[in-house]
């Protein structure tokens, strides 16, 4: 079945599933049902055999002790952690991110090494009926021994490993020991045990990475990508702890809202997964209080886990507050409570979140286009998805505080986007991960953890994948801003286009390991454990018309269907026709470098030109850093200064705005094809540029520099994702401008156009629309005129001395929506561009920071740099037309207006020419 005839089968019965969250951690009491026959006679007695039957966790995280094979290394290692964690922690290594420490400190991945540590256990932890010994993540290939009994072994960093230990517990002290292998090692010794080969089988040189990581279950992209090091870790990544109980544990709770169309009614399927010592048959009582909604289920557990499902029905009577994306509406939640009860007596007693929304994919025939939509309904309205990918925020896990985490994510926000793409070559990220994007109103886009290659199919692989997807589908799927399951990235692509050179001959059997692996498997097993959310077999992906094609589609970059990436590095960014008017585009973008602020602390000063051997050994793509200077030369002259130093840095400048310019004009073009079908393409829904964060200090295609410094591009997103938008482009002699709304409401809007001279503060001239009727939701022209007579009309304007600005108002005047603009010449080509003088004074009010900047002419690509200062400006790299410019600055620590002040430099397009 298609994911269309699927569509159109769940709007036929009138069900749309919607789903919600689980609070993890829910306060669970269990009693020992066997005691409850003494209850009524010997009550004291009962009270303190209930205290003694309350249900025992013990957390196992803290110092561990670590060691290699020889133990000729031997220190304190935190969990969660891992082993390159504890080195630099104890002093062993200098920082991995350090100049070249990532190739001086490969050694550390081809060692095995073990952790191990002390602790001790209650008589009454002892004296339960079960002891679970619970690893939330273990990285990745080990063996467990509990006082020295071996216990068990993982090979999935994704997984969560439980272990039934009651028996070889002692009360008192208890050895624990988890001995890893090299997971670079391992990764190659699958590969020799398989019978062909499973390409790709190495990074390209330029990554300097390891092989065959598509052999283990581990973070991809710890074996290098080219945009990250290779630092294949190893350690206890989350969390151990000790669960004891004599009755039951409570697992999981996933509550999952369902939308039935035809009643208008809402219901909740909830999964709960138990562990329980015996068989019992009981009740169990659902609630929403603040819905006004309860009811009882027979409850039946077998001994060990058991999944039980109930659907509890949400009083119709009462009005249901919705989980709305950013920018459409409120984040609502409610409380659910689970209780189980047996005479009276509760044993089981959890509280769980639960959000109302639906999501729908669709896919459907369009007027005047061959092909099928591809867009996101959310509660029934369509919702154009703009943000970006997110990778792994460090290479060590363990290092990404959740004050990273919100940063980065509030950051996302605050450039108006409203969809992150979890790519699958990282991990799945964490639950406060999750719990941010759903209080912020994030839709996540989830890819399963599988990239850019072809995956073995064996057993021992293809069960160890299916536990994973199992465990990863419960934890998240009660998550109201996961939107979307994707089930790899770009391995449709890989094997359609031929990545690999895959003799022809060989292609079915590829073929059919693909099948076998995201269809036959993980497809069926996502979408019996969800049915409240869409799947996708990749991205990108035909959808639909992949599947009719047996999977893998001709050309899985097919416009007229799914999704696109596209990358060009080589044609003209400027131009609009350059990029594919796609139905959703999940991956594009530009490379450039990180600020020298963020360099600085893993480089020496030998290293601070653009040629040296670090800014090589920094870039991961082949070519790349050649590639960004060459489309930066497109349109800008390139720094010539004679100072080496202003030179590196005016070079990191201009691969900034570069990327900047080059994002905004494709993301534009997208933005502004939503309403449209042109030559049989358009309608597009999505735009996420590739990549929102970075994972170290290197050049790469992100918005936000590994630290949390927004980069030119991430100041240009918070214009160009605004909710209404002002598109300016040509198409061929024709200057165009469009409103792209987002919003709900209709508007009517036009067009106010002023032309500038780029040697004049003062404009040429200014034109207006009429006043157009846009229709929420919409993008349509609002301005349409020659270029030759709009200059011609502007009395002294030729394309190489004006540029314009323009900006949208209503009837009223008032402005909606940010200030544009459109250059009709490159910058190197603009007569009468000076070298702007530009003075900056800081200042510090109630509100906060504030700079007023002042300049002798006109300045493109103004950016204001504060160095290690962490913190960030309300806009940056703007166009400055006017004399005068206030910007307010965010500082994310205390600072104060001197310091600020000490640290300001202000660069604008003209001062990387020349000395000095
Ligand atoms: C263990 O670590 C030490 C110290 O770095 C190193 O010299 C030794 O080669 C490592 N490996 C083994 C197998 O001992
Ligand atoms: C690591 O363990 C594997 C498997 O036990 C063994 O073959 C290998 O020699 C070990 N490597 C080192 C460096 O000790
Ligand atoms: C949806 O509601 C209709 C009307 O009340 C009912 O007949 C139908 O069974 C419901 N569907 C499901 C799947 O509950
Ligand atoms: C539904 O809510 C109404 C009042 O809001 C209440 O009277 C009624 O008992 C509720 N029904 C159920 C089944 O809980
Ligand atoms: C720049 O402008 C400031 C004040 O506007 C002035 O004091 C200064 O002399 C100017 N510098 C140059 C190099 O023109
Ligand atoms: C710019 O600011 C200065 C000082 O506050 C003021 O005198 C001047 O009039 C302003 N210029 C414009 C064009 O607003
Ligand atoms: C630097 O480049 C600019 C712009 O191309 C040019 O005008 C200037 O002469 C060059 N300066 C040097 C020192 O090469």
């Amino acid at each position: 079945m298609t994911d269309l005839h699927k569509q159109s089968l769940l709007s036929s019965l009138g069900l749309v599933h919607v789903w919600s969250l689980e609070k993890p951690n829910t306060m669970t009491k269990a009693v020992n049902t066997s005691l409850l026959a003494f209850s009524c006679l010997f009550f004291v007695v009962l009270s303190l055999f209930l205290s003694v039957a309350e249900p025992q966790r013990q957390s196992l995280n803290g110092k561990w002790r670590l060691s290699n094979t020889s133990g000729s290394v031997c220190l304190p290692a935190e969990v969660p952690g891992c082993v390159h964690s504890a080195l630099q922690l104890q002093g062993f290594i200098q920082d991995p991110y350090f100049r070249f420490n990532d190739a001086v400190y490969r050694w550390i991945a081809l060692e095995n090494w073990t952790y191990t540590t002390t602790f001790t256990v209650s008589a009454v932890l002892r004296a339960k009926q079960k002891v679970l010994l619970i690893f939330e993540g273990v990285d990745t290939v080990a063996f467990i021994s509990l006082n020295g009994i071996t216990i068990g072994e993982t090979d999935n960093m994704f997984c969560e490993y439980d272990f039934s230990v009651r028996d070889q517990l002692k009360v008192g002290d208890n050895e624990l020991r988890v001995d890893f292998r090299s997971p670079v090692y391992y990764a190659a010794e699958r590969r020799k045990a398989h019978p062909y080969r499973v390409p790709p089988d190495c990074p390209p040189d330029v990554q300097r990475g390891e092989c065959h990581v598509n052999f283990i279950r581990k973070e991809q992209s710890s074996f290098s990508w080219d945009w990250g090091p290779s630092f294949p870790t190893t350690g206890l990544w989350r969390g151990v702890r000790l669960e004891a109980f004599d009755l039951l544990h409570v697992v999981q709770v996933s509550p999952v809202p369902l939308y039935n169309l035809s009643s208008s009614a809402w219901s909740v399927q909830v999964d709960l997964l138990v562990d329980a010592v015996q068989a019992t048959r009981s009740h169990v009582t659902l609630s929403v209080p603040e819905l006004e909604s309860e009811q009882s289920f027979p409850l039946e557990l077998l001994s060990g886990k058991t999944k039980n499902s109930f659907v509890l029905h949400i009083n119709a009577s009462r009005q249901v507050k919705l989980w709305w994306p950013r920018g459409y509406g409120d984040q609502s939640a409610y409380s659910l409570l689970i209780r189980a009860h047996q005479d009276g007596v509760v044993f089981l007693n959890t509280e769980s979140r639960v959000y109302f929304r639906t999501v729908e994919l669709v896919q459907e025939a369009i007027v005047g286009s061959p092909g099928l939509s591809f867009y996101f309904r959310i509660n029934g309205k369509p919702i154009f998805l703009k943000g970006s990918n997110w990778i792994p925020a460090h290479a060590f896990q363990d290092q990404i505080s959740s004050a990273v985490l919100k940063n980065l994510l509030q950051s996302a926000v605050d450039a108006n986007m409203n969809a992150l793409r979890v790519w699958g070559g990282g991990v799945y990220e964490q639950d406060l991960f999750y719990e941010i994007c759903d209080q912020l109103g994030i839709m996540v886009w989830q890819d399963l953890m599988f990239a850019c290659a072809m995956y073995p199919t064996e057993d021992q692989f293809i069960h160890t994948v299916r536990e994973e997807v199992l465990q990863q589908v419960r934890r998240l799927k009660s998550h109201p801003s996961v939107i979307i399951w994707s089930g790899n990235n770009e391995n449709e692509a890989a094997l359609a286009t031929d990545w690999f050179n895959i003799p022809a001959s060989q292609k079915p059997m590829y073929v059919k390991d693909y099948v076998t692996l995201y269809v036959d498997n993980i497809k069926k097993l996502v979408e019996e454990e969800d049915q409240s959310r869409p799947f996708l077999v990749s991205s990108p992906t035909n959808g639909a018309e992949s599947e009719q094609e047996g999977w893998v589609a001709a050309n899985p970059y097919d416009p007229h269907y799914g999704d696109v990436h596209f990358y060009s590095y080589s044609l003209d960014c400027w131009d609009w026709k350059t990029f594919p008017r796609a139905r959703f585009a999940s991956e594009y973008g530009f490379q450039s470098w990180p600020s020298f602020s963020t360099l600085q602390p893993v480089s020496r000063r030998d290293d601070w030109s653009y040629d040296s051997s670090f800014s090589a050994h920094r870039q991961h793509h082949e070519d790349g850093n050649q590639q960004m200077l060459r489309q930066a030369a497109i349109h800008f002259n390139l720094p010539n200064s004679t100072d080496p130093f202003k030179l590196f840095t005016d070079t990191l400048y201009i691969t900034q705005v570069m990327q900047a310019q080059c994002v905004k004009t494709q993301t534009e073009f997208y933005r502004r094809s939503r309403s449209e079908i042109v030559e049989g393409k358009g309608h597009t829904m999505g735009a996420l540029y590739w990549q929102l964060n970075d994972i170290w200090q290197a050049p790469s295609w992100s918005s936000i520099e590994f630290g949390g410094k927004w980069k030119l591009l991430h100041y240009f997103a918070q214009s160009f994702f605004a909710a209404v938008l002002p598109v300016g482009f040509e198409d061929d002699d024709t200057m165009l401008i469009y409103v792209v709304s987002d919003v709900l409401e209709d508007l009517k809007l036009r067009a106010v156009v002023t032309v500038y001279s780029w040697s004049d503060l003062n404009p040429v001239c200014t034109l207006r629309s009429n006043l157009h009727p846009v229709s929420g939701g919409s993008a349509v022209p609002v301005f349409k005129q020659l270029v030759a007579a709009l200059l011609a009309g502007c009395g002294r304007c030729t394309r190489l001395t004006c540029l314009l600005m323009f900006h949208l108002e209503d009837e009223g005047g008032i402005q909606h929506g940010p200030t544009n603009h459109h250059y009709m010449c490159s910058p190197k080509d603009a007569r009468g561009l000076q070298k702007a003088n530009i003075t900056a004074m800081v200042q510090e009010d109630d509100s906060g920071f504030s700079v007023t900047l002042r300049s002798s002419s006109v300045a493109p690509f103004v950016w204001l740099d504060v160095g290690n200062i962490p913190g960030r400006f309300t806009s940056n790299g703007f166009l400055m037309v006017s004399a005068n410019r206030t910007v307010g600055f965010h500082a994310w620590r205390p600072t104060s207006a001197a310091e600020l002040s000490n640290a300001l430099t202000v660069t604008s397009l003209m001062d990387v020419y020349g000395a000095g």
